[in-house]
């Protein structure tokens, strides 16, 4: 085992908070590993940040009318804030617009450029010609040549993840202003990935292939066998760490150039002069964690940079893993179709360890997972509070009834040997199986006191010391729950080391020692709260989906005639409405189309109240398929105009329509 272990964390982007997915991806994780690696007595630097460059970012700020530095200085504390109270503690949570990054990130660049390592090449980018831009990365959209996916972005694919080239989209159009782009001369310094897979990486890749796990080196042999191409390390933009040479006036890094870089800034503000023992040193490891999308990044990208550099380590390991999803879509930050932390933590106060029992249960070690609140609420009560919980207080209960909270005198039954499976599992990154070997603590301690039954040996004077015996094995078994519990319920664990009144727990639980009394650990949670977290992630009805466009929006890519010609509109008139029980924004809206009549949910509930609408002459999709709300099957949608702020309005025939007729 090496001394010394460095654990990195991908940066999240700040350019809004985080939420479960990020979460599920690599903050729990990485900070499990950290704790386990802590608990076992190892020399471990635990680093993050937040990756404050990129398109991503300005585009947000141009949205709300701010500048970057605004809109990173926001999120960067709200990110930090939420992961503090959520228990995770880097050793250093950096920035990487912090003015050691970009020295860092620019002292980086430089070597490579002196090494030789870059091609210059001169080519055509897109430009926007409105916005007098280069459109790099985010700032340009279209159609995904893999997937036909059509908002794909120049650099990422977020529907099938394949990460291309801008000049690989079909129909691209700005994200500044949706023009069609036009090509324009620049030039930029290139990372020549093809030679380095020849001289390194092949090699270097194929050696990792028994310790990584498989649906990381399996997509990292993709790549390679693909052939890797050049890439860009400078952009055209103004935001970014500058590019440190000549001719580079109006250039600053790629953002994946400089944020892995962040690692190092990360441990040169956390550890001094002493940073090198942590990247260079033989005995250190380094352990990246993050999600699928970022897996290219850290297995092949950021090893080139690497070690095109010299004199740094590469990652021995990068557990990355695949998605969370939630009540069965993908998480979504633009549709909001996401569990915030900072809101979690405030709706739910006092219950981390349940989050990250839950997600920890679910972790989307090999394939994407689901987080469904109703999954949550069974957990939480069937597991934290009928398991552990139970078993924790039923223990502290008879300590206090049968020896005044005294530990007694006795000799302590064989105990399996629970932190062998633990440490088992997660040396092989397989945290979920981690927790279940942690959750056996509990099973077992149940049985065994259900098994024992103190309640009946204490009838018969005969049985005193089988008594004591029990109680004193339970309570080690208590201790063992609040000792493993600092790698996954550390607030748990907190509450435990209190109730049995250890400073830490290397003390160990003897006799004539005094416990606390119980303290509750976990409660239930109820179905109201489930059911509000629900409507709160209420699919935006196709109303709203259809509105949400105003007219700053850009007008979206053209269609053909052909296209057009497959939407069936026709003028409808309300005939019945009503609120939708448990809904606040939904109406259930029953429609005369002509010939018959057809039921259709629709999110105005906000704007109309059911009696006001009725008799209403609206425009209606016919022949959009059938969806459920609610419970309720939803045909087709009513079109609505919607004014910037938020207004809805109806789309009426300007004189009384014969519901049924087609509108073209
Ligand atoms: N900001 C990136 C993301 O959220 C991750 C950056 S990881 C780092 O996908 F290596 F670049 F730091
Ligand atoms: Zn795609």
């Amino acid at each position: 085992m090496p001394k010394r272990h460095l654990i990195t964390c991908a940066l999240p982007y700040a350019n809004g908070p985080i939420h479960i997915g990020h979460i599920a991806g690599c903050f729990l994780p990485s900070d499990i590993h950290y704790r386990y690696l802590k608990m076992k007595g190892h020399d471990v630097l635990f680093v993050c940040g937040t990756d404050e460059h990129g398109v991503p970012i300005t585009l947000k700020a141009k949205k709300e009318k701010k500048i970057p530095q605004q809109v990173v200085d926001e999120n960067h504390s709200l990110i930090s804030k939420s992961l503090d109270q959520f228990g995770i503690h880097f050793n250093q949570f950096s920035r990487t617009t912090n003015q050691l990054h970009h020295q860092t990130a620019q002292d980086f660049f430089s070597t490579l450029h002196k090494n030789k390592v870059f091609e210059e090449i001169t080519s055509k980018q897109f430009y926007d010609e409105e916005a007098q831009q280069f459109l790099a990365d985010r700032y340009i959209v279209g159609t995904c040549s893999n997937c036909s996916y059509e908002d794909a972005y120049g650099d990422q694919c977020e529907q099938c993840g394949r990460t291309s080239n801008p000049s690989e989209l079909i129909n691209p159009r700005s994200a500044l202003t949706g023009n069609a782009p036009v090509l324009k001369e620049t030039t930029n310094w290139y990372l020549p990935l093809d030679s380095i897979q020849d001289e390194f990486l092949n090699n270097w890749v194929n050696n990792q292939k028994n310790h990584w796990k498989s649906n990381v080196y399996g997509q990292c042999m993709s790549w390679l066998k693909d052939g890797l191409k050049p890439r860009a390390m400078t952009r055209d933009l103004d935001w970014g760490v500058r590019v440190p040479i000549q001719n580079a006036d109006n250039k600053v890094m790629y953002v994946w150039f400089d944020a892995p870089i962040g690692y190092i800034t990360a441990t040169k503000e956390a550890t001094g002069d002493q940073w090198t023992t942590w990247w260079k040193d033989a005995d250190t490891e380094i352990t990246h964690f993050l999600g699928k999308d970022n897996i290219v990044f850290h297995t092949i990208i950021f090893p080139a940079m690497l070690h095109a550099h010299g004199g740094f380590n590469l990652p021995t390991n990068v557990p990355a893993n695949e998605f969370l999803n939630l009540e069965g879509n993908k998480i979504s930050t633009s549709r909001n179709h996401a569990i915030w932390l900072h809101e979690y933590l405030e709706e739910f106060p006092g219950k981390t360890d349940e989050l990250r029992y839950v997600i920890n249960s679910i972790l989307p070690e090999t394939k994407d997972a689901d987080f469904t609140w109703k999954d949550y609420q069974a957990k939480v009560n069937n597991e934290l509070v009928a398991i552990l919980g139970n078993f924790v207080n039923r223990v502290i209960v008879l300590t206090h009834k049968y020896f005044n909270g005294v530990v007694p005198e006795g000799s302590i039954d064989k105990l399996p040997d629970f932190s062998a499976k633990i440490s088992d599992s997660l040396n092989r990154f397989n945290q979920r199986q981690g927790l279940e070997a942690y959750m056996e603590i509990a099973r077992y301690g149940n049985k065994y006191l259900q098994d024992t039954a103190p309640w009946k040996l204490i009838k018969d004077d005969a049985n005193q010391q089988k008594v004591a015996d029990c109680i004193l094995t339970c309570l080690h078994i208590v201790n063992d729950i609040g000792l493993y519990g600092q790698i996954f319920l550390p607030n748990t664990s907190h509450k435990i080391q209190k109730i049995l009144n250890l400073k830490s727990y290397e003390d160990k639980i003897t006799a004539g020692h005094i416990i606390e009394e119980s303290e509750l650990l976990f409660e239930k949670i109820e179905d109201e709260e489930i059911d509000q977290q629900i409507e709160k992630l209420t699919p935006k009805t196709p109303i709203e989906t259809s509105v949400h466009q105003n007219n700053t929006q850009p007008i979206k890519p053209m269609i053909q005639y052909d296209d057009f010609v497959k939407l069936d509109i026709r003028v409808a008139t309300i005939i019945a409405a009503e609120k939708v029980k448990k809904a606040d924004r939904l109406l259930h809206i029953t429609l005369d189309v002509g010939t018959e009549t057809k039921e259709v949910v629709s999110g105005i509930a906000e704007y109309f109240a059911p009696e006001d609408i009725i008799g209403k002459q609206v425009t209606y999709l016919a022949n959009l398929a059938p969806r459920k709300l609610k419970g309720i099957e939803s045909n087709g949608m009513i079109l609505m105009a919607e004014e910037e702020g938020g207004s809805l309005r109806f789309v009426s025939p300007d004189e009384q329509t014969k519901p049924g007729s087609v509108i073209s």
